[in-house]
């Protein structure tokens, strides 16, 4: 009897840290999804991608990423396309600057394309309004790229939930983030 053995491969979810500020709040709520997406077993597994850690330079190009292949000039920019290509989906810890979503992290989606496309994608936004803003703004953003928004967000509220640098997620939250989770596995499976 010949007996066979399917390995599958689980599928990776990249927790984005999106802000690049000196003490910056998102580390933590980013940490706090990271903790939660290890709590228990799932059919993901997930790591923290950290904007700042790669460097990424205005982007000045005179020719599209969509032309080019994954393939770029810059050592910096080669690095953030193979850690995002890498990953089947996106949790993406967004801040809220002036009503919308942060350049640099702007910068990092326009400075790749093809990493993206058609992938998962889910948002966890802040913001003294919870974040509402730039979660719609992302949302008008990444059907450019074909990504599929999950529908859920977690919105969070600078007001209530951070205080002194720490994060606290109101009740509600933790049920949210799994119910998240299990839609962006589920859609990128
Ligand atoms: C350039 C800039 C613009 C901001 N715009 C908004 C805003 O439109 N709405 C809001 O609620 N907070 C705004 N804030 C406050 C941020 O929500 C707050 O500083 C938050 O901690 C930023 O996230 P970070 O600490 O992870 O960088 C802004 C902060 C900066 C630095």
């Amino acid at each position: 009897m010949i007996i066979t053995q399917e390995r599958r491969q689980k599928m990776r979810t990249g927790i984005i840290i999106g802000s690049t500020r000196e003490g910056r709040i998102n580390a933590e709520i980013a940490a706090w999804i990271y903790k939660t997406a290890q709590s228990k077993p799932r059919n993901a597994t997930y790591e923290l991608i950290d904007l700042k850690d790669y460097e990424i330079p205005f982007f000045t190009g005179a020719v599209s990423p969509r032309q080019l292949n994954k393939k770029y000039d810059n050592t910096a920019v080669q690095a953030w396309s193979e850690k995002i290509d890498s990953c089947d989906a996106y949790i993406l810890v967004t801040p809220e600057y002036n009503g919308s979503v942060p350049a640099p992290l702007k910068n990092a989606f326009d400075s790749i394309s093809d990493e993206w496309i058609g992938k998962p994608i889910a948002f966890a936004g802040y913001s003294y309004s919870s974040g509402i803003s730039v979660i719609k703004a992302w949302r008008a953003i990444v059907p450019a790229f074909q990504m599929q928004d999950v529908a859920d967000a977690l919105e969070i509220s600078l007001v209530t939930e951070v205080k002194d640098g720490v994060f606290t997620p109101a009740s509600g939250q933790l049920e949210k983030l799994e119910s998240i989770l299990a839609k962006l596995e589920k859609a990128a499976a």
